[in-house]
């Protein structure tokens, strides 16, 4: 059969609100043009994040049922911790509430200011948590992860010359470890081939330096190494994983994408020093080493979600879905990065709405753009994110692509949805002329996306 299904029946609807254009602009105008103030009852399809946004199973739904909610001990803690150990593999396993959480607790305990971290490329919370200890995070994604319309079946892929130059240069001392973001998201939601993560691995390993993966989409980046790497046609998603896994000393993990639940997260890794000091941090701030922030309800799900995300119907359709999107995008002509990402299509907003200065904010505007026109919540990756304002100037210095993230939450929308997000697009190809720029009305000092206001110009 042609057409890849979704393999799930619906059992529980949520209604969503259907809104005119008028009424959307005005939302919008009292949001400051920053999608992020808008109440979720006024989108019609929300794809601002992947993250958090799952729809859960029936069997899901039985482990919030069966939660063991003791403060030590609990038997949902035991479960979820024998499931991520059999994926991931490692020693140690500290639930958090979300992956910043064990990003904080982590970057806290290695490092000190003047290190750096490198990695494929931090995503926005990975970056803001190494920079807030005083370290320096470094993006050595691969040349042909930042052309974002060049085919290449691996973008996600670490520039392994470029690491070991920088750990050769600085060092243990100076580098306490390196990550690999798999799916890498701020780079288009690309994958890390198994080759790749093989070499990293091997020149942590000669530098003596821990290789940390950011797993939050590790189901995703598996089976794209199953559909694209020559050997792993015949291997399961388990198998691929625990094979990527292998070759790492931790992770951190944001349960939100691919654990299938609404909220979690984890920490793991093999060096108990390191473990220990963390173990002290999480009962600070997130609780005991066996909830950690969680209620047993909330792991319970998390160790039946790591299950059902490596099933092949699952993941097949979870990444035949995401490539409808690009593919009729890319018949409409919008340049999106190249290929399809797992969780997302990536317009390039710079390139799409090219009589837009990138000082104009071009991938912001666009995320504005297809709010009013048809109900659609988008996220800027792009200047807003990644940019900053020079303080001499008060121009603002560009990121070096300017992107609008379409970000597909697990099982919640169905095919006609995506069509539907495909008719707004055609809608503003005819219209696009008519989207202005943005300019920044206030701006926080980090994060700045979450919470800045602009106004159009
Ligand atoms: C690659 C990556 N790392 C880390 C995070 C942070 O996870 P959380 O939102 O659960 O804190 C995200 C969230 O989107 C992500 O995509």
């Amino acid at each position: 059969m042609r057409t890849i299904i979704e393999p799930f029946r619906i059992k529980t609807v949520e209604p969503i609100r259907l809104t005119s254009e008028a009424e959307r602009r005005a939302l919008l105008e009292a949001a400051h043009f920053n999608v992020f103030n808008l109440h979720a009852e006024h989108v019609l399809i929300d794809l601002l994040t992947d993250s958090g946004t799952s729809a859960m199973s029936q069997e899901q739904w039985a482990q919030v049922m069966r939660g063991d909610e003791s403060y030590a001990g609990s038997r949902s803690y035991y479960e979820m911790e024998s499931q991520v150990r059999e994926v991931f593999g490692y020693q140690h396993i500290l639930p958090t509430h979300q992956g910043r959480s064990a990003e904080r607790i982590l970057f806290s305990v290695v490092l000190k200011p003047g290190m750096t971290v490198p990695n494929n490329n931090h995503f926005d919370t990975t970056r803001a948590n190494v920079e807030y200890q005083g370290a320096e995070a470094l993006d050595l994604v691969i040349e042909e992860g930042r052309q974002p319309a060049l085919e290449h079946p691996f973008k996600g892929n670490m520039d392994v010359a470029k690491l070991d130059a920088v750990l050769r240069e600085r060092g243990r001392d100076k580098v306490p470890l390196v990550m690999l973001t798999i799916t890498n998201n701020s780079g288009g939601g690309q994958p890390v081939s198994m080759a790749n993560i093989r070499a990293v691995s091997s020149v942590c390993r000669e530098h003596g330096i821990p290789l940390f993966f950011d797993a939050c989409r590790f189901a995703e980046n598996a089976y794209f190494i199953k559909l694209r790497e020559p050997g792993y046609q015949d291997r399961t998603p388990l198998s691929i994983a625990q094979e990527m896994f292998s070759y790492g000393d931790g992770c951190t993990m944001s349960a939100k994408k691919d654990a299938l639940v609404n909220i979690g997260g984890f920490l793991s890794m093999n060096n108990d020093a390191w473990f220990q000091q963390c173990s002290n941090l999480l009962i600070l701030t997130e609780g005991f080493p066996t909830y950690g922030g969680l209620a047993g309800r909330d792991l319970g799900a998390i160790a039946q979600g790591l299950r059902e995300v490596l099933d092949e119907d699952y993941l097949r359709y979870r990444l035949a879905s995401t490539t409808y999107l690009g593919q009729h995008l890319d018949k409409l002509g919008v340049p999106c990065v190249k290929p399809a990402g797992g969780h997302a299509i990536f317009v390039d907003a710079r390139a799409w709405l090219d009589h837009l200065e990138p000082g104009q904010l071009p991938a912001q505007a666009l995320v504005c753009a297809l709010y009013e026109a048809g109900g659609i919540r988008a996220v800027e990756i792009g200047t807003v994110m990644f940019g900053r304002t020079d303080p001499q100037t008060g121009r603002e210095i560009p990121a070096p692509l300017d992107l609008v993230r379409l970000a597909i939450p697990r099982r919640v929308y169905t095919q006609s949805h995506i069509d539907y997000v495909v008719e707004v697009f055609e809608e503003l190809s005819r219209r696009k002329r008519d989207i202005r720029g943005l300019a920044f009305s206030y701006q926080p000092p980090f994060l700045r996306h979450f919470t800045a206001r602009f106004q159009r110009l």
